[in-house]
């Protein structure tokens, strides 16, 4: 089906009834990814309760915090669910360590992308191997970047679908998802921080600051996505 179909088939609808509907439309080939996350939490929770039949996994990089190791395993004894882990490949992990240094992110964008690449971008593919459908928590609101992001989008470099089913929400929706129905979330979100990826590249933010701000804050020209969403 074209995307412009599909995008039809979509309006109006409900997120858990866009959700239902493209699990049995891309049956099998449909798969969440979450960090963890406070936006992810809500899909996760919408999936899980109403059992949906949508794969749901994790990119392990190595680096994250331990509060996030924390929301994963609260969040697997709430649902009794399974969310599959994919872990970097440990030869490519220990040949940059080894030569460029476990803290070689904060000299270079260069650097800092190989790092993301092997962390992050060659353990996706894996992830998407075999799917057709790959479902994000991205919000249009998170970034300038961002404000362009559709619900529906074909991702040429994964060779993917993309649905991002929160694009249009707001903060202020998530954290009331999360308040309403008692969603276990990573408690760093009380602490300042908003947008959460790994511990070496992610810090608390202030009240007026993006809500992207303490992602890989030492760089400041440059567009702050990792390759997962270019
Ligand atoms: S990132 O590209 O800067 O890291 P961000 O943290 O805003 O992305 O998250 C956007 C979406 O990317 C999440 O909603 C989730 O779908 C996906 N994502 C980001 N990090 C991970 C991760 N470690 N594991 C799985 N999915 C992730
Ligand atoms: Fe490496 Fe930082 Fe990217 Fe994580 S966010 S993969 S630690 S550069």
């Amino acid at each position: 089906m074209k995307i412009q179909n599909l995008n039809n088939e979509l309006q109006n609808k409900s997120i858990l009834d866009q959700l239902t509907f493209l699990s049995d439309k891309f049956a099998g080939k449909i798969a969440f990814s979450t960090s963890l996350g406070q936006e992810d939490q809500v899909i996760t929770d919408i999936i899980f309760s109403n059992n949906l039949p949508i794969k749901v996994f994790t990119l392990d990089t190595g680096r994250m915090f331990e509060e996030t190791y924390k929301t994963l395993s609260k969040t697997l004894q709430r649902y009794e669910k399974q969310i599959d882990i994919f872990f970097p490949k440990n030869e490519k992990v220990e040949k940059f360590t080894t030569q460029k240094g476990i803290y070689s992110f904060y000299n270079s964008i260069e650097n800092r992308k190989e790092c993301c690449n092997i962390r992050k971008i060659e353990p996706l593919k894996r992830a998407l191997q075999n799917i057709d459908c790959w479902i994000t928590g991205l919000r249009a609101e998170q970034s300038n970047a961002r404000q362009e992001l559709a619900l529906l989008e074909e991702d040429v470099n994964f060779g993917v679908i993309k649905y991002n089913p929160l694009v249009n929400w707001t903060l202020n929706n998530v954290l009331t998802h999360i308040k309403e129905n008692n969603v276990p979330y990573n408690i760093l979100h009380n602490k300042g921080f908003v947008s959460i990826g790994c511990s070496p590249c992610t810090r608390a933010i202030t009240k007026n600051q993006d809500i992207r701000a303490g992602r890989w804050w030492w760089e400041n020209n440059s567009k702050k996505e990792c390759g997962l969403h270019s």
